[in-house]
């Protein structure tokens, strides 16, 4: 196996919302060795200008490349994808995968019927980019989006059910209930972790898309396609980095996990890396 085949794959988030996608790459693709970063020092990227977003992702990119050589980037973040893909993609030479493609996709192919809708952080949402996607993907649906701000800030801090949540989640939901949709994306990678709570609100009878499988099977088909998929029967590995408390990502990001998270480095973006 070339050292390129052999090289990791890179993904990151603003935070934990991330590790939704990482957790579909691992089942798909259990070989290969992931690197992911959790920009928790910086979350969220929701309400932050697209300037701030496409620096910030630019910043890890570059740190992922760099650092860990990875072979190919995943954008693990709706936000960032909707912000700073064009710019990603056309600066490095590895595949940048990003989440809106992925997750239009699934939601026009599981969609039974007419009325879809998609929730994500207020960036997504204005930045029309989902509106874009599934006018050309579904354009005989009816889409209803609505932005769902702090719905990232109770993954954070690892409270994925509670009445606060659940209070938050009926006043922001009211537009997708009152509309009766029937095939909603979580156009977030922090919401599939609150699944029960948003399903809890919008009712048993909306089926919930999450594009984390979605996105891994395009790395799949990308790293196939450039002959860069992992062969042999190497120990997969996976690094987690995150720009805040080491501790605090291990303690919040184990309890959303399930699983041990052993390798945990840290980054400080103001001590400089170059
Ligand atoms: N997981 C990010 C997304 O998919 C959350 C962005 C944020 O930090 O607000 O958009």
């Amino acid at each position: 196996m070339s050292d390129v085949n052999n090289a990791k794959v890179g993904i990151f988030d603003s935070g934990f919302g991330g590790l939704t996608v990482l957790r579909a790459i691992a089942d798909l693709m259990p070989r290969e060795k992931l690197v992911y970063f959790g920009d928790s020092a910086r979350y969220p990227y929701g309400p932050k200008p697209k300037a701030d977003v496409t620096r910030f992702s630019v910043e890890i990119a570059d740190y992922l490349v760099d650092r860990h050589a990875i072979k190919v980037l995943v954008v693990a973040c709706n936000t960032a994808s909707a912000f700073a893909l064009p710019e990603l993609s056309e600066r490095y030479e590895i595949p940048v995968i990003g989440m809106i493609e992925p997750g239009a996709r699934a939601l026009a192919l599981s969609s039974v019927g007419e009325r879809i809708g998609v929730i994500g952080t207020v960036g997504t949402i204005s930045s029309g980019a989902y509106q874009t996607k599934l006018a050309e993907l579904a354009p005989k649906k009816r889409l209803v989006c609505a932005a769902t701000p702090g719905f990232v800030e109770f993954v954070e801090r690892g409270e994925t059910e509670s009445d606060q949540l659940t209070v938050l989640a009926e006043r922001l939901l009211r537009p997708i209930v009152e509309a009766k949709v029937q095939s909603l994306l979580l156009g977030c990678t922090h919401y599939p972790f609150l699944a029960r709570a948003i399903s809890g609100v919008v009712g048993a009878e909306t089926i919930l898309v999450s594009s984390a499988e979605e996105t891994a099977f395009q790395v799949r088909a990308e790293l196939i396609a450039r002959g860069l998929e992992a062969r042999g029967l190497g120990v997969p590995t996976t690094t987690y980095i995150t720009s805040g408390d080491p501790t605090e990502f291990r303690r919040v990001g184990q309890n959303l996990l399930g699983i041990d998270l052993c390798e945990i480095e840290t980054h400080s973006w103001s001590a400089g890396w170059r």
